[in-house]
């Protein structure tokens, strides 16, 4: 193992990543961007529930992030797959990959579900008759059906409903609400990869280290 005094930051590494504290801030300010910026890479990360035994995939979009009590927030349907397994196992990891910063950043938390509480009003209440058209769907996401089809009620197969139309998809509207303990953080380069490892406890960060890529 090589000593901390015999290690030096390799010349090829930017000087924002020279040391964990200034990767732990680039991490945040991705985060922050990937909420506000639709185009960001970090706007629809991947996250990971625990299905039983096996691992679920799935996109979704990045709707906050709190700095000061490391929280993503996710919207969904509460009637998804997903909702069910956080409600067995709340253990969740989000992966976001920016390949034009060429960094990976993985975030594991615990999940919680809010339903029908000040949260998800809070969050139904700035959601966009657009967005909230996603919650009329008439069965529920992953059953079986016999034609391919949206299961959205006829009249707003095309349309956008108005914002008083939308109301009704309040009552499968969920917020995914994921406190971050772990974050692994990832940076490619062709002279040579470098990673970081962040334990974060109770919103601050807690303990950083770099890690062998
Ligand atoms: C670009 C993109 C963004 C998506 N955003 C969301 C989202 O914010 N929330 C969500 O529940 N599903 C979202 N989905 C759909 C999910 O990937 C997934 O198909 C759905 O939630 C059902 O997943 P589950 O059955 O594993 O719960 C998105 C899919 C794509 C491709």
């Amino acid at each position: 193992m090589i000593s901390k005094s015999e290690y030096e930051i390799p010349q090829y590494i930017p000087e924002i990543y020279s040391n964990t504290s200034q990767v732990f801030d680039s991490i945040i300010k991705a985060l922050a961007e990937g909420v506000t910026n639709r185009r960001h890479p970090f706007h629809t990360p991947v996250i990971s529930t625990i299905n039983g035994d096996k691992p679920e995939l799935r996109t979704v979009v990045l709707r906050d992030f709190n700095k000061d009590l490391m929280e993503i927030l996710i919207h969904s349907d509460y009637r998804t797959g997903k909702v069910s397994q956080l409600k067995l196992n709340p253990n969740t990891s989000f992966l976001f990959y920016d390949s034009n910063s060429a960094v990976q950043v993985r975030a594991r938390g615990i999940s919680f579900v809010h339903y029908t509480d000040d949260t998800a009003f809070e969050r139904w209440q700035i959601s966009k008759p657009a967005s909230r058209r996603c919650y009329l769907t008439t069965v529920d996401p992953g059953e079986e059906i016999p034609v391919p089809d949206s299961t959205l009620p006829a009249d707003y197969k095309n349309i956008t409903p108005s914002l008083t139309e939308s109301e009704s998809g309040y009552k499968n509207f969920c917020v995914i609400r994921t406190v971050i303990n772990e974050i692994d953080w990832l940076y490619l380069h062709k002279s040579g990869n470098i990673r970081a490892a962040f334990k974060i406890k109770e919103g601050k960060l807690h303990h950083s280290s770099w890690l062998a890529p």
